[in-house]
């Protein structure tokens, strides 16, 4: 059955005391947007369509950026959830199965939740994700069931104390054929507590038209909505529990979990190890068998198989370390490839590089990337050697084999097979030392 989903997202987020759109503070090194697209997509969809209003440019943007796909529509006035789904439905014109309704501030919903509700739709018009709310006193929306058949929900701010005492609320994710949908938010009326178009009002629309509404629930943590800077900072706390739980399920060795940082689209390979201590910021692949030791940062950055990264190392984006590479302590590696068994084991940049396989990069080995406006790439041969403290001035290309030697300023390029030296040759003067030293304490002694 083919899948569509209203993602709503205009709200502002008051509770946040922030300049900044809800959807757009971020879990996991993601914006909230980011989590909802991504659950969408999880489903293959037709369409997916993002209601945007508070500033809505720079959600749509941020949209865009991770569903290009995404059909962006307006909510100018933010009248309402149900307000909110009405203005996306000349977006679905013509959509055909299921559509999902769902909402920017809540990350944490899984896609085995969202193919039960699929599941349920087969013998229901409309299908309504609930959890049972632990706080008896959240202002949640209230389930009004009927047996196994929902009747209606009622929102907090209009229900009755009796209302108020039921335990099944409304997470907020509704999901109902993609053709009926329009009508069903046709027939909405603002005349309640709030004065809004509630989207949960669909329900009791539909119940008296004589179609059937069910309920699929899930855990409360799944539904977590934010709303405040403090929800946030626990939203981020269970992203982390969760991503070290899935990473020992799918086969990473993490040593000491709590302390391993994840980002959310962070992907381990099984029998990958991660030492304490080491933090993934967004893009970061790495392979199976591949090690990072403690202390490292990496971002952007794609490690192959048997690598091993760190400690304290740090792979900026569009690092790329192929099998066997070594990257070792206080070095950083920024849009360079590092070929295949390449070691660059100590205190080192490397940034805007190529390096071939088997080689050895020395301790200190700069490459002088940035002339101040423009940056320029450095090439580096297969089996070369890099001599401790060379300074690599690009462009520049060393050949394969190539050899610099320890302290060299390199301004022109090595041939294959070639050893550079850019360095003051030595020069020795024969008991120098001892007499500067006895003419200096002489000095001191007449003070
Ligand atoms: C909503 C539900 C409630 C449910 C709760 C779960 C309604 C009427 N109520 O209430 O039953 O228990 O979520 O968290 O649906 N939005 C718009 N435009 C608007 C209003 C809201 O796009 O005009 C978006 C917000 O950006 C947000 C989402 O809809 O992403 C939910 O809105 P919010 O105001 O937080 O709804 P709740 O009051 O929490
Ligand atoms: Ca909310």
């Amino acid at each position: 059955m083919p899948s569509n989903f209203v993602i709503l997202a205009a709200g502002k987020g008051t509770r946040m005391e922030s300049d900044l759109p809800k959807v757009l503070h971020e879990v996991g090194g993601a914006p909230l947007i980011a989590h909802a697209l991504r659950l969408a997509d999880s489903l293959l969809p037709d369409r997916v369509i993002v209601v945007t209003g508070y500033e809505g440019a720079a959600v749509a943007k941020s949209a865009a950026h991770w569903n290009p796909e995404a059909i962006i529509v307006e909510q100018a006035e933010q009248l309402g959830t149900g307000h909110a789904a009405q203005m996306a439905m000349p977006a679905l014109t013509g959509a055909s199965g299921d559509v999902f309704v769902t909402f920017g501030d809540t990350p944490f919903i899984r896609t085995a939740t969202l193919e039960a509700m699929q599941d349920a739709r087969k013998t229901r018009d409309l299908v309504v994700l609930g959890f049972e709310a632990a706080d008896p006193d959240a202002r949640y929306g209230r389930l009004v069931m009927d047996g196994d058949d929902l009747q209606a929900i009622v929102e907090y701010k209009d229900a009755d104390a009796a209302t108020r005492a039921i335990r099944l609320c409304n997470s907020g994710v509704i999901c109902t054929s993609a053709q009926r949908l329009p009508a069903l938010l046709a027939q909405l009326k603002n005349e309640n507590a709030a004065a809004e178009y509630y989207l949960t009002d669909i329900v009791a629309i539909a119940r008296a038209a004589g179609l059937s509404a069910g309920v699929v629930t899930c855990p409360e943590e799944e539904t977590l909505g934010i709303n405040t800077r403090a929800e946030l900072a626990r939203a981020e706390v269970i992203f982390q529990a969760r991503a070290r739980r899935d990473a020992l399920e799918d086969g990473v060795q993490l040593v000491s979990p709590d302390t391993v940082h994840f980002a959310f689209d962070t992907l381990l390979g099984r029998d990958a190890v991660v030492e304490p201590y080491v933090v993934f910021a967004t893009g970061v692949t790495v392979e199976s068998g591949a090690r990072i030791r403690s202390f490292s940062h990496l971002e952007g950055a794609h490690v192959s198989r048997g690598a091993v990264v760190g400690p304290y190392a740090r792979l900026r984006p569009g690092a790329e370390l192929a099998e066997h590479a070594h990257v070792g302590n206080f070095v950083e590696v920024k849009n360079a490839t590092i070929g295949e068994g390449t070691k660059a084991s100590h205190l080192s940049y490397i940034g805007d590089a190529d390096v071939g396989a088997g080689t050895n990069i020395g301790a200190g080995t700069i490459t002088v990337n940035y002339d101040g406006v423009f940056k320029h790439r450095t090439t580096i041969g297969d089996r070369a050697f890099i001599g401790s403290n060379s300074t690599l001035i690009a462009p520049i290309t060393i050949g394969n084999e190539g050899f610099t030697a320890a302290g060299s300023v390199i301004t022109d390029d090595v041939a294959p097979g070639a050893l550079a030296i850019g360095r003051a040759r030595q020069v020795e003067k024969p008991g120098l030392a001892r007499a500067l030293m006895a003419r200096l304490r002489a000095k001191k002694d007449k003070t």
